[in-house]
């Protein structure tokens, strides 16, 4: 939708413009040609650069993300839309009127949507009522569960807490059985959508009912519900709009993706209505939840549901957009920042905060490349179609692009729901610790007057808290658990309460995310900054010390929980090698960095270290990928398949071990092996590190 907005930087209120200008002015007399600068900075690597930092920050404007956001979150859209198809055009075109050199890839993947939904219940008192109708009077899609299968179901409502597997042992105990019911769950407990509908299927439970609770009473998350990442009809390749191989509905690796009892989710207040009315005993205190069921029945019944949910599959074109600016030095080394577009609703929060700010940082670079500036490395700007159907767009361009991608990226910046609320929350792979930490000192908190994020953040957490990559709730996934690359994802606040739902909107966004836009603008800040360190600084700024004495807290914990079932020897003495090799490379680093090397033997000398730094988290990934879903091929980091498990990494063998756990076999020789494949990912990644062959 070509909106005619400030896309161009000389489109913007008159104060901020003559601020531009003097900048400008300033920026002229601070920077060199992009010549001398290409030339100096082989000797003098980072000083140089500092000014641009400076301008780039200096650049924000709450008052620009603020109409980006405005803009993009006019209509309500969907993957594989037409609206869809407008914010893609909107995101293109700004990227096209800032003069950025822009791309779009397109995909044929198949997307699910609704066409009829009805929900009743007979109560025994009240009679038979038609419930589960919020959100009327909103232009957006129906809330429903992307893949649900289209069918009837009609059976006692039954209360299952999570609908993890140790709810459904609860109800044994209790003499309950799910089989034949339409069973009530509320969300959390650590168990996906998808996984929800399987265990109750597992069950006998007819149908699946999810609520969400902190959301809008009379919101509803929306949601996929298929297994896995990407097109279900490539698995594992690109799905090219021509010629490329497809699959068919009815084989089994496409079925396996999806559940074959239909769900649906309400709303907080159609679920207290319907667990209201359940009679049977009551479940356990921690089933109470915020409906304030105090005492809770679980049923079944007496209230008896009638689901009936027809959905309808489409093979859609998506649309990735990207923004390329190309590396002046080193233009086969890519640094990528990357969002998703596609909303379910509005998309205010997810994820087109996210959106804006990456628009933002678009705009702030292309103004410094008005001043002659040139990245070192290419940094491209990528806007994700279809990730709400299941990481889609990302996913298909990954696996399209896996050689390129594998051998060249630097590293993958994603920001989803950039502005939930107030404060930082950040997770990253461990080498990038120390270069977050930093960026977090030059960009000025938006909630604190003159204090550092950097300030803020560690006065709220008491420390530094970085979280790993393990979930697969964002575009980072295919990045780093498909294809090992160094990875980020940023947020401010958390636990929204209108996720997924219509009121996801800018009108919320204006008076509870962030009503002055600095949230946003402070994201944009850390997100551009970090890009441009990582596309900048000569030598790349990658700490696996602070990767090897993450491993070495995993390995205790590790220890605790196997009680001498295996031994993990193997591990440690793998890390051991990786923190000596670490060691080393920060020493040849520092001697690069200052080396009187000539010019060009320093330059290719660097090059060397870069790409060695670069590899190493490669390293981590094995062939075999996890036992339990062999697409994520990273064994440090991905989904292990029992959401029961306490690791958080190591996700095979966590796997191994909860199996074990679970069925008191002694599963020893599995568990080992598991041990085994962690130990030589890591020794994989000391010796890419290392670069000599063995
Ligand atoms: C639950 O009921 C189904 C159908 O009647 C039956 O096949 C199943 O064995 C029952 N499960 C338990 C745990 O009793
Ligand atoms: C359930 O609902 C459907 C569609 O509204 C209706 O055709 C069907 O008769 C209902 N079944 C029962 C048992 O109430
Ligand atoms: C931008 O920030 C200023 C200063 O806090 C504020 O007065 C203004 O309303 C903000 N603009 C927007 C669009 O929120």
């Amino acid at each position: 939708m070509a909106r005619q907005l400030c896309s161009s930087i000389f489109k913007r209120p008159t104060t901020t413009f003559v601020f531009i200008i003097l900048l400008c002015i300033l920026g002229l007399y601070t920077f060199d040609s992009p010549l001398s600068h290409t030339k100096k900075m082989t000797q003098e690597p980072s000083k140089e650069i500092i000014p641009f930092y400076d301008t780039f920050l200096s650049l924000s404007s709450n008052y620009t993300v603020a109409e980006y956001l405005h803009s993009l979150t006019i209509h309500s859209h969907l993957a594989g839309t037409r609206e869809g198809y407008q914010t893609a055009q909107y995101v293109k075109t700004h990227f096209e009127n800032l003069g950025l050199e822009t791309k779009v890839s397109e995909y044929k993947v198949l997307l699910s949507y609704p066409v009829h939904l009805s929900l009743t219940a007979h109560f025994s008192n009240l009679g038979t009522q038609e419930i589960g109708f919020p959100e009327v009077g909103f232009d957006v899609v129906r809330p429903y569960h992307a893949y649900s299968p289209s069918g009837m179901a009609v059976g006692m409502a039954l209360y299952v807490n999570y609908g993890r597997e140790e709810d459904y042992h609860v109800l044994e105990v209790a003499g309950v059985n799910a089989s034949g019911c339409v069973v009530v769950v509320r969300r959390g407990g650590g168990m996906s959508r998808g996984g929800v509908v399987r265990e109750a299927e597992v069950r006998g439970a007819v149908a699946v009912l999810t609520y969400t609770e902190g959301e809008y009473a009379k919101g509803v998350e929306r949601g996929t519900v298929m297994k896995g990442l990407g097109d279900p009809l490539s698995p594992g390749w690109g799905s090219v709009v021509e010629g490329g191989e497809r699959l068919k509905r009815g084989d089994k690796e496409v079925e396996d993706r999806f559940p074959k009892i239909p769900s649906m989710p309400i709303s907080l207040e159609t679920a207290q209505v319907i667990l209201r009315s359940l009679e049977g005993p009551r479940g356990p205190q921690e089933w109470e939840d915020t409906l304030k069921n105090k005492g809770v029945r679980i049923g079944p019944g007496p209230t008896l549901l009638n689901f009936t949910y027809q959905g309808e599959e489409k093979s859609a074109t998506i649309h990735d957009v990207f923004a390329v600016i190309r590396g002046s030095e080193e233009p086969d080394r890519y640094v990528l920042l990357g969002n998703h577009r596609d909303a379910w609703t509005f998309g205010a929060v997810d994820p087109n905060s996210g959106t804006a700010a990456l628009l933002d940082v678009a705009r702030r670079y292309a103004f410094l490349m008005r001043l002659g500036w040139r990245p070192r490395r290419t940094i491209i700007l990528c806007s994700w179609d279809a990730e709400e159907f299941g990481m889609i767009g990302s996913t298909e361009w990954v696996e399209e692009n896996i050689m390129n991608l594998g051998s060249r990226a630097v590293a993958y910046l994603n920001v989803d729901c950039a502005v939930q609320g107030p404060g930082l929350f950040v997770s990253t792979t461990p080498q990038l610790d120390d270069l977050l930490i930093d960026i977090t000192k030059k960009v000025k908190d938006p909630d604190a007057g003159d204090k550092t994020i950097f300030e803020q953040w560690t006065a709220r957490n008491k420390g530094i808290n970085i979280q790993r990559l393990s979930g697969v709730d964002s575009d980072f996934a295919p990045f780093l658990q498909h294809i090992g690359v160094p990875s980020v994802d940023i947020y401010y606040g958390k636990d929204f309460p209108v996720y997924h739902s219509a009121f996801d909107s800018y009108d919320w966004m204006i008076t509870h995310g962030d009503p002055l836009f600095h949230r946003h603008v402070a994201v944009a800040g850390l997100w551009g900054l970090l890009a441009l360190r990582l596309a900048e600084d000569p030598i790349l700024p990658f700490n696996y010390r602070s990767y090897a004495l993450q491993l070495q807290e995993y390995t205790s914990s590790l220890s605790n929980m196997l009680e001498g079932r295996a031994s993990i020897t193997p591990i440690i003495t793998s890390i051991k090698n990786l923190l000596a090799v670490a060691q080393e490379v920060g020493e040849e680093a520092k001697k690069l960095s200052v080396s009187g090397a000539s010019i060009d033997t320093g330059v290719l000398m660097r090059r060397m270290l870069n790409d060695r730094l670069m590899l190493a988290e490669r390293g981590l990934l094995d062939a075999d990928g996890l036992q339990g879903n062999r697409w994520f091929k990273h064994l440090v980091y991905g989904p292990s398949s029992n959401y029961e498990s306490k690791l958080g990494f190591f996700p095979s063998l966590a796997d191994a071990m909860s199996h074990s756990t679970q069925t008191k076999r002694g599963n020893q020789p599995t568990i080992q092996h598991e041990i085994w494949r962690v130990a030589r990912a890591i020794q994989r990644a000391a010796d890419a590190l290392k670069g000599d062959l063995n």
